[in-house]
């Protein structure tokens, strides 16, 4: 994608779409409405009025270009009222049009942003990357396995101009546009990922999907096979895919720049497929259970986007992949595992498997020693009932850290809301028989679920947990959102990495 950024007016621009972007109903002190009204020669108002537009925040109309114009269509979007969060509006456009012009088959855009061409209101770097970030995502499709899909595939952006009227932040913008649609790509790998069913991203599928993005980006990679992770000692981790035929492993993933100021293990849920187990799951709680890699695919798309933006932290990104199937191995309800870090569990659910998976990956990730650890997890049915489908829950020991995610988060429209982590809750937990049950009854699941991590999160090493399982996924559109893979938190992962 080439990015351009300059004065021209919209009607001496050719290109093959406009996208005008403007606060409020467009009313005339507008001035990216007053430069579309006078590039059409008049009478924008009847012509918006015609297409039922209202001007309410995310709201894209589409109609060919009038004569006047050297482009041959014409979008316009809402920024709705001043005041709001512009950047995830603007974000939001962008995502809309891109969807609108590969649908269209068109690959040129201008972009006419109507804080660009007031001269009171400075396009700054975060609402510039988010125009970068929304194409590469409304761009997006996953039709990889429709038979008739390839035959007349949409193409590429080619080419965004980006009206901006002063001279010296060009260079800082076409940056920022830059950044965004590297972003927004490793965000479309993270998505690819999770959009993939079981027989193709299974444990195999998914170590060899890394290596081959570690190959071409300089990102190393090492993986523990079923022996090497049994010698460390990953009884919990190995238990989850014992029912499956595809070999459980751990990959290893680091981006190392020269004199990192930090070191930070990413740890990711990579669980191929969850069918429950022997606790098996009903029909329709299975059909999507293809995303719950969704953590793995998380903090591979923030690893790629560490190597493309020559991020100055030594990111580790690590996955216990498995499948949790039923086979004739498959661990059972009522077996005690050991985990690698020597606490004993007692099974009572095989369904609350990625927990014990994580178990061993925390630990292991503990033993490179980084300054702190993050894990992303599909992880609660209990979370998505708290906080719903666009809304991560976070807890975990690093006060600060949580709070710099949550911040991050914010900036890049990928929210996080922290859940409490009482000590009293901890005796949910309790077993029989061993140090602990993999379960803690009906009430606060994803928050015993989250003091369950705390018992193999490395001591002294600031930890955050991210449970994804709502906004991983959507299984219907919502909020003007795609079906299907989001790639959350890539995004917000990728700014908590570069400016914290
Ligand atoms: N992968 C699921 C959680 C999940 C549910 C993710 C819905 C995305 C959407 C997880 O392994 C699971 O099954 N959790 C159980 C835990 C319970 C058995 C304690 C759950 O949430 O019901
Ligand atoms: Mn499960
Ligand atoms: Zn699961």
């Amino acid at each position: 994608m080439q990015v351009q950024i300059g004065s021209t007016r919209p009607s001496n621009l050719a290109t093959d779409a406009l996208l005008f972007a403007v606060h409020g109903k467009g009313g005339r002190r507008s001035a990216a409405w007053q430069a579309l009204n006078q590039a059409i020669g008049g009478g924008l108002d009847g012509l918006l009025k015609l297409c039922g537009w209202s001007g309410r925040a995310g709201e894209l109309v589409a109609f060919p270009a009038p004569a006047g114009l050297k482009a041959r269509l014409v979008l316009v979007g809402g920024l709705g009222e001043k005041g709001g969060d512009t950047v995830a509006r603007i974000r939001d456009l962008a995502t809309k049009a891109a969807g609108q012009m590969s649908q269209a088959h068109l690959t040129r855009l201008g972009v006419y942003l109507e804080p660009a061409l007031d001269p009171r209101l400075e396009l700054d770097r975060p609402s510039v990357q988010a125009i970068g970030e929304g194409l590469e995502h409304g761009a997006y499709r996953f039709d990889a396995h429709r038979s008739r899909g390839d035959q007349d595939p949409p193409p590429d952006l080619e080419q965004v101009f980006l009206y901006f009227e002063g001279r010296k932040d060009r260079p800082l913008l076409a940056a920022a546009l830059d950044r965004g649609a590297v972003i927004g790509r490793a965000q479309n790998i993270a998505r690819d990922l999770v959009n993939q069913p079981g027989n193709v991203i299974n444990p195999s599928g998914l170590e060899a999907y890394a290596r081959k993005l570690a190959e071409e980006r300089g990102i190393s990679i090492t993986v523990l096979d079923e022996a090497a992770c049994r010698e460390r000692g990953m009884e919990a981790f190995l238990a989850v895919g014992r029912g499956a035929a595809d070999r459980s492993r751990l990959v290893h993933m680091t981006w190392s720049p020269p004199n990192p100021r930090r070191r930070v293990a990413l740890v990711g849920k990579a669980v191929t497929f969850d069918s429950g187990g022997l606790c098996l799951k009903p029909a329709a709680s299975q059909a999507t259970m293809k995303m719950d890699m969704g953590g793995s695919a998380a903090v591979i798309g923030a690893i790629v986007a560490a190597a493309e933006l020559g991020l100055d932290t030594e990111v580790h990104a690590i996955f216990a992949a498995c499948e949790n199937m039923t086979g004739a191995d498959a661990y059972r309800t009522g077996d005690i595992l050991r985990a690698a870090n020597g606490k004993t569990i007692e099974v009572l659910n095989t369904d609350a498997e990625g927990r014990l998976t994580l178990a061993d990956a925390l630990h292991y990730a503990g033993g490179l020693e980084p300054d702190m650890i993050i894990d992303l997890a599909t992880l609660t049915g209990a979370c998505v009932v708290a906080l719903g489908p666009h809304v991560a829950g976070i807890m975990g020991t690093g006060r600060g850290l949580i709070r710099d995610l949550r911040s991050a988060g914010d900036r890049a429209g990928e929210p996080m809301w922290e859940l409490p982590m009482p000590e009293e809750y901890k005796e949910l937990l309790k077993s029989k028989v061993a140090d602990l049950s993999n379960v803690g009854g009906r009430w606060g699941g994803a928050i015993t679920a989250g003091l369950f991590l705390a018992e193999f999160a490395p001591k002294g090493i600031p930890w955050a947990h991210i449970d994804i399982a709502g906004p991983c996924f959507y299984d219907k559109p919502i909020g003007g959102r795609a079906y299907g893979a989001t790639g959350f938190p890539v995004r917000a992962l990728t700014e908590w990495l570069t400016f914290s």
